[in-house]
């Protein structure tokens, strides 16, 4: 079981210092676990001069799963486009074809509390936001800054979708639906978007191969109301990747914090990119107060989805849920009565709770 540990920038070190500490406590079980670490992102380009060194790439091409802290630094950000460390990450993903991002929203019912909107409207929330990865406007081309005919700048981008694009991820959706409440809610923009209109008919095509999974359409901007008045009416959301990656951090908003949510992106096969979805937070990076508990998640969604680990992967999210009951919080969790840790002893919570 081979995996490459790609930290990346900010905080990303200091969380996957404490998801790569259960990693490790569960090897000396006897897992065959074989970690190796490379730099993305900033720190890449620190390295190397580049987001996405080749041997990250390479390195990351060979495991069999990789595990992703944050890219992104105040540094970087007037670097040209190819050198900046976001394009680290979406070479990655695009690189190791991980189409199918997984980002599960769960309330836990010690955090119902912590949540931005009422406890009643959010206690018992289980929504997998299904979001596509590797296309849509992120990768369509052309895109750029141009001079238009009245000597103007202006830029554009391509927002694109092939048929066999949206089909690989609807069945990924499907699939899921079918395993959880059989609900699937498909967002889109097709009462403007032509790439949503083919995204509809697609998803809709694909539908009919699985009569038991009730499939509804949704405007993503209903789907944005939707979520923060009754969230509970979904159970998995496919989108495209632009409208998935607003979603789903509207969707960490429920659950109490963004420090909360881990991802899995899955290619064809088991191969796997698991990360949390939050950024780098390079304004608390270094101080020791970062939630490493998304990136704990993204662990046992690893060894679920790349290692057939279910045992293994429930363990570590009972775990989680035990230091929650225990009392511990990271800053962003907080709350009166609770006792605040650090990142470190919150991994090492975890760890003693295994
Ligand atoms: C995410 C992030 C990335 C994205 C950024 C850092 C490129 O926001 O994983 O949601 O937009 O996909
Ligand atoms: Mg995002």
């Amino acid at each position: 079981m081979k995996i490459a540990v790609l930290p990346g920038d900010g905080i990303g070190p200091e969380i996957v210092a404490e998801a790569v500490k259960v990693l490790e406590a569960l090897r000396r079980e006897g897992l065959p676990l074989a970690l190796e670490q490379a730099p993305i992102g900033g720190a890449g380009y620190d390295a190397c001069g580049d987001p996405l060194p080749e041997a990250t790439l390479r390195l990351a091409a060979s495991a069999d799963a990789v595990l992703l802290g944050a890219v992104g630094g105040l540094q970087y950000d007037l670097l040209p486009r190819p050198q900046r460390p976001e394009q680290g990450l979406l070479r990655i993903r695009k690189g190791l074809g991980v189409f199918a991002n997984l980002r599960p929203a769960l309330v836990y019912p010690e955090l119902a509390a912590a949540s931005a909107l009422k406890p009643e409207v959010v206690s018992g929330l289980d929504i997998l936001i299904v979001r596509e990865l590797t296309g849509d406007i992120y990768f369509g081309q052309p895109k750029g800054i141009r001079n238009n005919a009245k000597g103007e700048r202006e830029g554009f981008d391509t927002m694109l979708y092939s048929e066999s694009e949206i089909r690989r991820i609807a069945h990924v959706a499907f699939k899921a639906a079918a395993k959880r409440g059989g609900k699937l809610c498909s967002v889109d923009k097709a009462n403007v978007l032509e790439t949503s209109q083919l995204w509809r008919e697609v998803v809709t095509a694909v539908g009919r191969e699985y009569p038991r999974v009730e499939l509804s359409h949704m405007y993503v901007d209903n789907a944005a109301m939707q979520l923060v008045r009754a969230p509970r009416q979904f159970d998995v959301v496919v989108t495209g990747n632009m409208f998935g990656d607003i979603l789903s951090d509207e969707a960490s908003m429920l659950t109490g914090s963004i420090g909360m949510l881990p991802s899995a992106s899955l290619d064809a096969g088991s191969k796997g990119l698991y990360e949390p979805i939050h950024g780098s937070a390079p304004d608390i990076a270094g101080k020791g107060v970062a939630n490493p508990l998304a990136t704990i998640l993204s662990a046992a969604m690893m060894l679920r989805y790349s290692f057939a680990q279910e045992k293994t992967a429930a363990r570590v999210e009972g775990a989680v849920r035990k230091v929650l009951a225990q009392g511990l919080r990271t800053v962003d969790i907080h709350e009166p009565g609770s006792r605040q840790v650090s990142t470190r002893e919150m991994g090492d919570a975890v760890v003693a709770a295994l």
